[in-house]
Formats: C-alpha cells, sequence, structure tokens
C-alpha cells in the first residue's frame, strides 16, 4: 500500500510543479514499499539517490520561477529549500552507510516534508504563478 495518495487538496493549480510533487511522492511511496517488502539495499539506494537528485531538479525549477516571475517570498522559500537538502542529505549519508534503522524516521520526514511543503510553502506562491500564466 502507498505511503501517500494523491489527492486533489495537494494540488497547487499548476500543471508543471503538480507533476514534479507526483513524482517525488512517487519516489517515497517506492521508498516506503521497498523498506517493507525488505527490497535488497541497492535498490533502496537507487530510490533514495533518485528522490535526492530529482527534488533538486524540482526545486531549481520552481527557484527558477520564483526569479522569472518576482516571486516576493522567494528568499524564505529558498531557505526552506536549502535546509531540506540538507536534512534529505544527511539521512541519505547515514541510511546508505548501514543505518537501516534510521528509515521510519526517513520516510515520516518524508511524508511530513513533502505535506506541509506543499500544503504551505508552495500553495503560497500558487497564486502569483498562475496569474503570471505559468502552466
Ligand atoms: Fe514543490
Ligand atoms: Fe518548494
Amino acid at each position: 500500500m502507498p505511503l501517500i495518495e494523491w489527492s486533489e487538496k495537494l494540488s497547487t493549480k499548476i500543471p508543471s510543479i503538480d507533476r514534479q510533487h507526483k513524482v517525488i511522492l512517487g519516489y517515497i511511496n517506492d521508498l516506503h514499499d521497498g523498506i517493507e517488502s525488505g527490497d535488497c539495499k541497492g535498490n533502496l539506494d537507487l530510490t533514495l539517490n533518485g528522490l535526492v537528485n530529482y527534488t533538486r531538479t524540482h526545486f531549481a525549477y520552481e527557484e527558477m520561477l520564483f526569479r522569472r516571475f518576482d516571486y516576493e517570498q522567494q528568499a524564505e522559500h529558498l531557505e526552506v529549500h536549502q535546509r531540506m537538502i540538507g536534512k534529505v542529505a544527511d539521512f541519505k549519508q547515514r541510511y546508505t552507510s548501514g543505518e537501516r534503522d534510521i528509515a521510519p524516521e526517513l520516510l515520516e520526514f518524508l511524508k511530513d516534508w513533502l505535506y506541509h511543503h506543499i500544503l504551505e510553502d508552495d500553495m503560497a506562491y500558487s497564486d502569483h504563478m498562475t496569474n503570471h500564466g505559468v502552466k
């Protein structure tokens, strides 16, 4: 069973952003399923790597939009992104170096992060971007 289900309430009304958020959600669910089913270490490391890389790409895309459309709260939002990248990289480091028991803590963090960041920080730019015609 997936850890997180997509629902309309997660939608920012910006299709490109929603598509990317769904990919991130997919990575988190894959990680969850892999851990649940006792997947081999190699697979989980690949998923975790994919998640970290894709998240960087997604954050860079949002930050590009912030600059292009002069988003007022970009400094704060950027800081949140940086903190998240740091935390996930930290978890990844611990996880890949053998601390397998941090998996539940990592999943809790990712789930919480996805919900909070989308529902609070990302939602905050929705109107600004849709008013500029971002799709
Ligand atoms: Fe986002
Ligand atoms: Fe964001």
